[in-house]
């Protein structure tokens, strides 16, 4: 069993260290090294409470150092050694390391086999490294073409309970998603507090089943991924709970990954994005322009000053009595609808939105109909209020390209999934590399989650366990 080392265990460390090196460490050392050297991180390989090999390493950037390896005597050219390298390797690797580097005395023929046989290379010799003037091997391996980490993400900021597996080629192991609509559709909108109570019910059982899907067993998993914000802080917190829990029991590192970045990142699975990049992220609870400079650089530069655009296509369908969500509602009655309805264009300077305008629009239009007595043409209506709103939508994405010229121009978030808006932008945008999400994966998904993660890692973004959930968190944070 391969483990931390702890303070108990050296006693037997430093016999071992005693027969295997003309100049040990002392216990002294090994306790700076285990309490007061932050970049360093002690393993040993133990059984039944014996010590048999133990190593050392520092982080240092992307690259890690191998201080110490050494093997107990009698368990020599066992495979201790390498079960233990393997283990620094993999750990090195998990946290973002791309090399791995180690000094070995050239006459210990022993230790140089095992680095070989496990990919090291000699890059050069160190004349007089050691005392009495002998030389030592740098020797080096990559660990970028070792197994790429595998993702666990999860998702539950809003009526969506989801779990997904990936590795960080973006290959999908399994993608789950279980959605509350039916539940919440019953009130015309999504009510926290049974939103919240339905995802402590239904965790478990999703994350349970993306593991079973995806064939792997939780110690092939290298990270644990989750929506830390923005959302429902009910909702949030459930998945947050649930993803430090894993990442405590299975010692994974934990990755805390902002939702919109996801609705973002799920453009990947049509190829790799080029920067900058603008972001158009139009969902239930946002609206924003995003200027993406690089994969960990995002400035909003446009914002909806009121309602966002998903919550207004939800307010109008529920002004006609359609079903939540309005959005698909919508889409589908303005298909058949023809020009009729006069609405306002939002008037707002600069590159911010407004719908709530629109939205009054459409309640006092409804409301002058029905006083009236003349009924409503729910087709023509649902085609009024859409071309204002999308073609709001694409105008203030021109000015923002005006502004900040961008290689690529991504569409992000649930109102995604809008058929007349994906042909909007493909007719407006030509002159871009224009990415449309794939339409099962503009709602929340755990997928999305999951590639935003790969960016993390990328970036070494880990979270810690005290941080929380966080319902109004910004993009740029
Ligand atoms: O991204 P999402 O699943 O959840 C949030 O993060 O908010 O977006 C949900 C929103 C809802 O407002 C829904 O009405 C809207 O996306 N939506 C659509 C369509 N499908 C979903 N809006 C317009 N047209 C659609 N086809
Ligand atoms: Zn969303």
């Amino acid at each position: 069993m391969i483990e931390k080392m702890r303070v108990s265990d050296l006693d037997q460390i430093v016999v071992i260290e005693n027969d295997s090196f003309s100049n040990p460490w002392t216990k002294t050392y090994f306790e700076h090294e285990l309490e007061n050297n932050d970049i360093s991180e002690l393993y040993v390989l133990k059984e039944g409470g014996e010590v048999i090999a133990y190593g050392d390493m520092w982080y240092m950037f992307e690259n890690c150092d191998l201080t110490k390896i050494a093997v107990k005597e009698k368990y020599r050219r066992r495979g201790y050694g390498g079960l233990l390298l393997d283990h620094m390797m993999k750990t090195a690797r998990k946290k973002g390391c791309e090399f791995i580097h180690l000094e070995v005395d050239v006459n210990n023929e022993g230790a140089i086999a095992l680095y070989r046989k496990n990919g090291f290379e000699v890059v050069r010799t160190r004349k007089n490294y050691y005392e009495a003037g002998r030389d030592a091997y740098d020797m080096l391996r990559t660990l970028i073409e070792a197994d790429k980490r595998r993702i666990l993400a999860i998702e539950s900021s809003c009526d969506e309970t989801a779990c997904a597996i990936i590795d960080e080629d973006l290959h999908v192991y399994s993608s789950v998603v279980t959605s509350q609509i039916d539940v919440h559709a019953r009130f015309g909108g999504v009510i926290p507090e049974v939103a919240s109570r339905m995802h402590v019910e239904q965790i478990s059982t999703i994350v349970n089943e993306a593991v079973k899907q995806s064939g792997l067993k939780m110690d092939e998993i290298d990270c644990i991924a989750y929506t830390v914000g923005p959302g429902l802080i009910g909702s949030l917190h459930v998945g947050g709970i649930a993803a430090k829990s894993l990442a405590f029991f299975y010692d994974k590192p934990l990755v805390a990954v902002h939702h919109l970045k996801g609705h973002i990142f799920i453009n990947e699975l049509i190829k790799p994005l080029s920067y900058p990049m603008m972001a158009l992220v139009v969902s239930g609870g946002h609206t924003e322009l995003v200027y993406v400079e690089d994969d960990d650089t995002f400035k909003i530069i446009g914002t909806t000053l009121d309602d966002a655009v998903g919550e207004a296509y939800d307010k109008v369908a529920r002004v006609m009595r359609e079903a939540y969500p309005g959005g698909p509602v919508i889409d589908s009655l303005a298909k058949e609808g023809k020009e009729h309805y006069q609405l306002p264009t939002p008037r707002v300077d600069g590159l911010n939105f407004s719908f709530s305008g629109l939205k009054n629009a459409v309640t006092q239009l409804v409301k002058k109909e029905e006083d009236l007595g003349r009924p409503i043409d729910k087709n023509d209506l649902a085609y009024a209020f859409q071309e204002v709103a999308l073609n709001t939508l694409v105008t203030k994405t021109r000015k923002a390209l005006d502004m900040y010229p961008c290689k690529s121009l991504v569409l992000a978030g649930g109102v995604a999934a809008n058929s007349r808006l994906r042909e909007l932008m493909e007719e407006n945008f030509k002159d871009i590399d224009l990415f449309l999400p794939p339409l099962e994966y503009c709602t929340d998904n755990a997928l999305m989650i999951a590639i935003a993660a790969v960016h993390y890692l990328k970036h070494n973004k880990y979270a810690d366990y005290d941080l929380p959930s966080q319902p109004s968190m910004s993009i740029e944070d």
